[in-house]
């Protein structure tokens, strides 16, 4: 969690920090803070989003073209400007930023009071300048190298010291980092997104590497204090998908964004004649693939969900036994992995503290790793055997919602790579993959349907309590439909698998306690009619998510929503997409801050 922007080059630095922390802000917005060199530092700090600092430097132009920010999701310490970033030591010579957490830091800190530092803030951050203090005896960066060996856990840091002020030094263990390279200035961010508007070029640090930074270029040093050179890579999505385009908020964009995310998503990876499908990023290991005899999910949130909808179609379509496990879990249970069992981490930010973990733990295990990861570079897709881009863009609204309908999109590409190295024949295969073709165009006949749902979502905007419920395999979008409505609107809602309800839950529905059914026309369609009569016999308002041409359902439910036909296997695919507009719009209806959910981040990258 946590954005950081570093700015050196021949531009004013002030507008292009705010506009990079503005860029990271649904990492953390609970606080924000700048400090700029011009001579000496001017510092800003506000509690609040970045509008608050805006507001506390309007009309107070800052000088200078080398500077840090930050925009904070708190861990130590509350929200308040003694814990906004940047933190200082006790010359006030030095600025640090830091994204991340010092585990060691109460170790630190009592021995550094014990030598006489005074603190300011709660946070662990601050132990960092302090400890830069004690070691700098002229040279920023074998101050900072020292002081990294004292660190443990995680951080992305920028740090710029009074006495050696043309340079920024930034160090990345566990927490992104990414070098832009600019003409005459050099930009340091968590994200690409407050890069791309000066440079494409950038160069994506590893963990264990410090970076000096400064106008005229930079220097790279590996763990052991060894200059290396690095590749640069070019970003390759435009301004336009990291901005808004008119939509009132990046949720609504990111929904409305899905046909082409899902096109994006497949391009290229389909031979349909063949019935074949081709991953760039697996044909190292392809043969590897065929000897896999087990597959372990791992993931967080809305990729855990959209992990489940993948366990379902491989285990029915390509016979690979697989599971899902929360990555949280997985990586403190002491999972049975075999040699051929492959541990595959589905993860949109690429940077989950838990998923990467997990990655990890299946290494040392033995595991053949692989991934599905968004974001180009992002650590988890650094760090697997082999993996699969989904090419949707950047999300930005914490509410993950082209990345859940990406993800379900790629592991049925995956099933039928896995099942044709198996059982599935060529005409079974081919039969989903001309499916899978059509996704983007039934996604935009629902989207058609966003006034009705926004009506639909004006009649249960009070409602405190949601139940969702679905089978097979809207199971799983039940319970990202749940997800998605707690988490932007604060909501209670739970999902369930429908067949569970007469086992505990049921008792909980009356008048009040509205459900909402994901119940397309598919092999449990009548288990499921017969599960909405007992909510209908209960008083339970119904809102449900039927395919076309299901019109008997009208009788039973409230509320209906159409989605296309399509193979069982890609309805959650289609389904996820009314269950993200019905919260949206009941969020927005009540006047939450829908891109921002309060107490999240967009990339949880501590545990
Ligand atoms: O970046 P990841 O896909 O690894 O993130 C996993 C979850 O943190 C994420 O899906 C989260 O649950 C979303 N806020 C849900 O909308």
């Amino acid at each position: 969690m946590c954005g950081i922007v570093g700015y050196v080059g021949r531009k004013e630095a002030a507008p292009i920090l705010l506009d990079g922390i503005r860029k990271l802000e649904y990492r953390g917005y609970d606080s924000s803070g700048l400090s700029v060199w011009d001579g000496d530092f001017s510092d800003f700090k506000a509690v609040g989003k970045i509008c608050e600092l805006d507001k506390k430097i309007a009309g107070r132009p800052i000088a200078g073209r080398v500077g840090i920010a930050h925009t904070r999701w708190a861990t130590h310490g509350r929200p308040t400007e003694e814990n906004a970033h940047p933190h200082l030591d006790c010359s006030g010579k030095i600025r640090v930023v830091h994204n991340g957490i010092i585990e060691n830091y109460q170790a630190l800190k009592t021995s550094l009071r014990d030598r006489g530092h005074e603190f300011i803030s709660e946070t662990d951050t601050e132990v960092i300048p302090h400890l830069i203090e004690e070691v700098y005896d002229g040279d920023i960066i074998s101050a900072v190298m020292a002081v990294v060996g004292m660190l443990e856990g995680a951080y992305g840091l920028a740090i710029i010291h009074a006495d050696e002020p043309d340079k920024i030094v930034v160090v990345k263990r566990g927490s992104p980092l990414i070098l832009g390279i600019g003409p005459e200035e050099m930009i340091v961010a968590s994200d690409a997104a407050a890069v791309i508007r000066y440079t494409r070029d950038v160069i994506y640090l590893e963990d264990g590497e410090i970076a000096e930074i400064k106008d005229s270029g930079y220097r790279i040093f590996d763990g052991q204090a060894r200059a290396i050179e690095k590749n640069i890579h070019s970003i390759e999505w435009d301004i336009e998908r990291a901005e808004k385009s008119g939509y009132p908020h990046f949720m609504l964009k990111e929904i409305f964004e899905q046909p082409r995310a899902i096109e994006d998503s497949i391009r290229g990876r389909i031979i349909a004649e063949e019935g074949l499908v081709k991953f760039g990023g697996f044909d190292a290991i392809i043969d590897k693939l065929r000897e896999i005899d087990r597959l372990v999910i791992v993931a967080c949130g809305t990729a855990y969900h959209a992990g489940l909808a993948g366990e379902y179609m491989l285990e029915e379509h390509a016979g690979v036994p697989a599971e899902v496990e929360w990555a949280s879990e997985f990586r403190y249970r002491s999972p049975a992995l075999g040699p051929s069992t492959a541990v595959l981490a589905v993860s949109q930010s690429g940077e989950t503290a838990d998923t990467l973990a997990a990655v990890r733990e299946a290494r040392a295990r033995g595991a053949f790793t692989l991934g599905i990861v968004n974001v180009v570079g992002s650590t988890i897709a650094r760090e697997v055997d082999a993996g699969i881009y989904n090419h949707i863009g950047p999300e930005i609204s914490v509410a993950s919602t082209k990345a859940f309908t990406s993800q379900a999109t790629i592991l049925a590409l995956l099933t039928v790579l896995l099942g044709r190295q198996r059982r599935m024949t060529q005409g079974a295969a081919r039969e989903i993959l001309e499916e899978i073709k059509l996704l983007p165009f039934k996604i935009e006949t629902i989207l058609k349907q966003s006034d009705y749902i926004a009506a639909i979502a004006a009649k249960y905007r009070d409602a405190e309590h949601f139940a969702y419920l679905g089978r097979k395999y809207n199971q799983p979008t039940a319970r990202e439909g749940a997800l998605k409505l707690k988490e932007i609107s604060y909501i209670h809602a739970e999902g369930f698998a429908s067949g569970e309800m007469k086992h505990g839950p049921l008792a909980m529905i009356d008048e009040d306690f509205p459900s909402v059914f994901i119940a397309p026309r598919d092999s449990v369609y009548e288990k499921n009619l017969s599960n909405m009569e007992e909510i209908k016999s209960r008083d339970g308002r119904i809102i449900a998510i039927t395919t076309e041409g299901s019109n008997e359902i009208e009788v039973i439910a409230d509320d209906v929503i159409y989605i296309p036909p399509t193979l069982e296997m890609l309805t959650p695919i289609l389904a996820a997409v009314p269950l993200q507009l019905l919260a949206y719009y009941i969020a927005a209806l009540n006047d939450r801050d829908v891109d921002k959910p309060r107490n999240l981040a967009k990339s949880v990258t501590v545990e």
